[in-house]
């Protein structure tokens, strides 16, 4: 058997497409959702995401900013930024890049965002709104593979999901998500991480496995059985003087020994990643709502 390929780049047209009509609604009411993106320093790949967040804004008439500071930018100096954001009402959205450089506290500058505005999802009101089944803006990637399972009409009840990884950003909140008493969830969720004994013996009971360790080629044919659904959330470069940016980039799952294995497999790239930037678009839509209801 050969794996369908999950086609991201497909099903992020499809959720932008079905904000097309909520941004009009909103355009009647005089209001054009608005996402700044603030950026502490100059790594690489979040130069790139962030501008590719401003970027996807563009294309679909959404207004956005990004606020672009050295990386010695003093914790006081960023948290005012993200107070003059919460009060500024062309903003709708704010996301603060992670990761941030060693001496700013991540965490009391997600607690000064307001949680309305808080389009990853981070503040603790809306990672407790989710956990408890409130949804209020939930987080991109996590919310994005539910949609990609969706789209693809891939019923995550009552199935085993192995999630492998278990940061703040995807593997906890998705498990959160995947184990509500709602619809595209009720499933039964295992989550394995860096201290987990015998990965693969965890791995092979997945109907649907998840790898979001943040390291190459982690998951492999072997530690797969046969039917799985892989989605595949890393997104590592590595080194290849072949091509032309001196790097190429390659997932946390062996693509070649997982192929012929799994009945669905994301690639890498197109495979979450398109979708991770749709679903970001949708909360700062969703934001623009929640503050448009505020004021009528
Ligand atoms: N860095 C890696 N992923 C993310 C994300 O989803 N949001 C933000 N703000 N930073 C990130």
């Amino acid at each position: 058997m050969g794996a369908q390929l999950i086609d991201g780049k497909e099903v992020a047209k499809s959720i932008r497409k079905s904000l097309k009509p909520r941004i009009a609604a909103l355009a009647d009411k005089g209001v054009v959702p608005g996402l700044a993106a603030v950026l502490v320093g100059e790594n690489p790949a979040s130069v790139t995401y962030v501008n590719s967040k401003a970027r996807a804004c563009d294309k679909l008439g959404l207004y956005s900013e990004v606020i672009r500071k050295p990386e010695t930018l003093p914790q006081t100096d960023l948290v005012e930024i993200v107070r003059s954001l919460n009060e500024n009402p062309k903003i709708h959205g704010i996301l603060v890049q992670s990761p941030l450089p060693e001496h700013l506290d991540e965490l009391a500058v997600t607690l000064t965002i307001a949680p309305d505005k808080d389009v990853d999802g981070f503040h603790p009101y809306n990672v407790g709104m989710m956990f408890i089944g409130r949804p209020n803006l939930l987080p991109a990637t996590p919310h994005g593979i539910i949609k990609l399972l969706e789209y693809y009409q891939i019923d995550p009840a009552g199935r085993q999901v192995v999630i492998v990884g278990r940061s703040n950003i995807v593997g906890k909140p998705l498990a959160a998500l995947l184990m509500q008493k709602s619809k595209m969830a009720n499933a039964t969720v295992t989550v394995a991480h860096s201290r987990s004994r015998n990965l693969a013996d965890i791995t092979r009971r997945a109907e649907i496995l998840v790898a979001a360790v943040g390291r190459p080629q982690t998951i492999d044919g072997d530690m797969v059985s046969e039917g799985v659904v892989i989605i595949d959330v890393g997104v590592n470069r590595v080194d290849d003087p072949d091509r032309e940016k001196g790097y190429r980039l390659v997932g946390d799952v062996d693509f070649e020994s997982c192929l012929e294995k799994a009945s669905y497999i994301t690639p890498v790239p197109g495979g979450v990643g398109p979708i991770t930037i749709a679903m970001l678009l949708s909360n700062t839509v969703t934001a623009a709502e929640l503050s448009a209801k505020r004021r009528t």
